[in-house]
């Protein structure tokens, strides 16, 4: 049973507890071309909405890769966010920051996209594997033209991905290199033959082969990864991913590049011409932008309401883009073999101000806190055809979990939500049924209320909840269907402001804390959502 969303803009403001309609929410329309510096806006009356929780049907499982992470070499991702080298002063393991591995392992991190992005289609493999100090360097065109120096290569991520506990995700190059060397790459990583590459891993210091689920060929083919057609990367897919091969019973999903955005002409000819039995999985990658133009982003940190409100708007598109790609594949593979991979995703903004452009170096605010919860909400809707999502990016590139600034490292707001999410990975979905205003801003209106609910596999139910509005509360009641809940406890993540941040010297600014205010009596939740606030609630 597909779960019930009546939650769309437009759907009646739901009636308070007198039957009378309760008003849109109040107080925004003051603010709506107001600044949102670091003063919260006084909150309005609580407007009322409601949920119905239906604990006695499951739907499909949330994948655990839905909570994927993707690390580029990209400005300060990999090198200094992750990769500091052995001899380095700030704490590491084989080179690997420390700090960073143990924030991410909080994560549960399922499984981690590398080495691109742009990168990948210029990446060969062979330049990063050996004696580092042999290793020949490169020019990273896509980013900054930066020296790149191989120092962190195959065995570095895969060492990575063994210290925190994810799954490899590797990108192979299509756009500049070779079927053979594609091919190549896979048995070094994953024979355990007595053949020359296995050797070669072996001589390299690595015994046992890596167990590689994922395996990219390609990366935006039809952009950075060679500007090719659909028809035309659709032969070239079906040409790399024949020789993708599994070694010594390792079992790799082979995903192939998807659409940009609404390219749905790509979906089609990709499922048409190469199709489930040729593929996993199939990508798609949808940014964020709070403007919606590339030239001009918007700042992360600075914007007022109207660009809250156009921001949180452009992600809910998310919901609609991934509806027409399923539909897509739906026709052309009933059975469901095939997972839209959304593995880059997230907000884009300008970088910082003085940073270089092209390390792609945001901050990182509450509004993207929100907009993650929101995109969270909209993959578990589709839990059953979007099967992994990687956000872009794990450590200071675009909408990061972590910060740093040579040895000190920050969690960002993001990162929060990630790890009161994580709740809900390998959890059936439970139906909803949503009734809540709008929050409407500057001619634009998003639902107020976004949710999602589990069950996970002990028993508990997991509701997390979202109210996008940013002066206004909301009265919520939840009635659970079939979950004879007796225990409620929370956690709430919110600041004084959207905009608020977690900076080096105040790192905790935008953190969780308990949540307090939500009670049950006779199968009833209730509750006050606070403005701007994400509550993840666990039911006993
Ligand atoms: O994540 C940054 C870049 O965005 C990636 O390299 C590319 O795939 C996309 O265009």
């Amino acid at each position: 049973m597909k779960p019930l969303h009546n939650s769309q803009p437009g759907s009646p403001p739901p009636r308070s507890r007198a039957g009378a309609r309760r008003p849109l929410l109040t107080g925004l329309a003051a603010h709506a071309a107001a600044p949102l510096a670091a003063a919260a806006p006084p909150a309005a009356a609580p407007a009322a909405a409601a949920i119905l929780l239906r604990a006695d049907t499951a739907g499909p499982v949330v994948n655990p890769n839905l909570y994927g992470h993707f690390a580029e070499h990209l400005g300060r991702c990999i090198y200094e966010g992750i990769w500091v080298g052995e001899d380095s002063p700030i704490p590491n393991t084989r080179g690997i920051r420390n700090d960073v591995v143990a924030a991410l392992k909080n994560l549960n991190i399922p499984v981690l996209r590398w080495p691109g992005g742009c990168f990948a289609d210029e990446y060969h493999w062979r330049d990063g594997i050996g004696p580092r100090e042999k290793r020949p360097a490169m020019i990273n065109t896509h980013w900054g033209a930066v020296v790149e120096t191989n120092h962190f290569g195959t065995h570095e991520f895969l060492d990575l991905c063994e210290q925190i506990g994810a799954a490899p995700y590797v990108c192979g190059n299509v756009g500049s290199g070779t079927v053979q060397e594609m091919m190549e790459w896979v048995e070094y990583m994953t024979s355990d033959a007595d053949s020359p590459l296995a050797n070669l891993r072996r001589a390299n210091g690595r015994e046992q082969p890596w167990k590689l689920p994922y395996f990219g060929v390609g990366n935006e083919s039809w952009g950075c990864g060679g500007g090719m057609t659909p028809e035309y990367y659709a032969g070239e897919y079906r040409r790399y991913s024949t020789f993708v091969k599994n070694y010594s019973g390792n079992k790799i999903h082979r995903i192939a590049c998807g659409a940009n955005g609404d390219d749905y002409h790509w979906t089609e000819v990709l499922m048409k011409n190469a199709g489930p039995r040729r593929m996993d999985g199939l990508s798609l990658h949808y940014y964020t932008l709070p403007t919606g133009n590339w030239r001009a982003k918007g700042s992360a940190t600075d914007f007022d309401e109207p660009a809250y409100i156009a921001t949180l708007a452009n992600t809910l598109k998310m919901d609609a883009l991934i509806t027409r790609h399923a539909a897509i594949m739906d026709r052309h593979d009933p059975a469901g073999k095939v997972g839209l991979i959304i593995d880059e995703w997230g907000i884009w903004t300008d970088v910082e101000p003085g940073t270089n452009p092209g390390f792609l170096y945001q901050q990182n605010s509450l509004r993207d806190a929100i907009l993650a919860a929101l995109n969270f909400n909209i993959f578990h809707r589709h839990a059953a055809r979007v099967t992994m999502a990687n956000i872009a990016q794990t450590v200071n590139v675009l909408q990061a979990m972590i910060l740093t600034d040579k040895e000190k490292m920050l969690l960002t707001p993001t990162y929060h939500v990630f790890e009161m999410y994580k709740v809900h990975q390998g959890a059936a979905t439970l139906p909803l049924a949503l009734s809540t205003p709008d929050y409407e801003c500057d001619g634009k209106k998003i639902p107020a209320l976004s949710a999602t609910a589990t069950r996970a596999p002990d028993g508990k139910i997991h509701l997390s909840l979202v109210n996008t509005a940013p002066a206004a509360p909301l009265a919520l009641t939840c009635t659970l269907a079939g979950a004879p809940a007796k225990r409620v406890t929370g956690r709430l993540l919110t600041a004084p402001a959207v905009n608020s941040i977690n900076t080096f010297e105040a790192p905790a600014t935008v953190a969780p804390r308990p949540f307090h205010d939500a009670t049950l009596a006779g199968g009833t939740l209730t509750l006050t959502l606070p403005q701007k606030s994400i509550v993840t609630l666990e039911l006993e």
